[in-house]
């Protein structure tokens, strides 16, 4: 079995990669499931979010974890269910992760422009998030 520790830089290095690599991929985090919430696991961004702990089922994350299926979010001033956490913020996408056929996390980015992520991006942190799960 894997280590918590092993998990923790797995999902460092995950939010660095994604945050400095990708264009547009303005914030990022992982979220973790312990109990009813989701729990701010790693980010990488300007600044911190004042949403370190999420209950399942608020806010675009909470759906996503609830559901078990990736949010696209093309612009977040029109979406009720979206939690704000940066003023720059325009656009989210939140991609669960998965062990065993459980949800037991989330890839969540935001972006800084309307339309920010297409079903591509979609493809791309699912991909990730494959690889993801199995070592958290
Ligand atoms: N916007 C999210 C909350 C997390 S922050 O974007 C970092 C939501 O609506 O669930």
């Amino acid at each position: 079995m894997l280590s918590h520790k092993k998990g923790k830089s797995a999902t460092d290095a995950v939010v660095r990669f994604l945050n400095s690599r990708v264009p547009g991929y303005s914030w990022v985090g992982i979220y973790m499931v312990e109990g009813e919430d989701l729990v701010l696991a790693a980010w990488s961004g300007p600044e911190a979010t004042q949403h370190t702990r999420i209950p399942i089922g608020k806010g675009v994350c909470g759906y996503a974890a609830k559901t078990g299926r990736t949010e696209i979010v093309s612009d977040v001033s029109k979406d009720p269910r979206y939690l704000q956490c940066f003023i720059s913020t325009k656009a989210e996408i939140v991609v669960p992760v998965f062990k065993g056929g459980k949800v037991i996390g989330e890839i969540d980015v935001d972006g800084d422009r309307v339309d920010a992520f297409s079903s591509l991006d979609g493809e791309f942190l699912e991909a990730v998030a494959g690889k993801l799960g199995p070592v958290c």
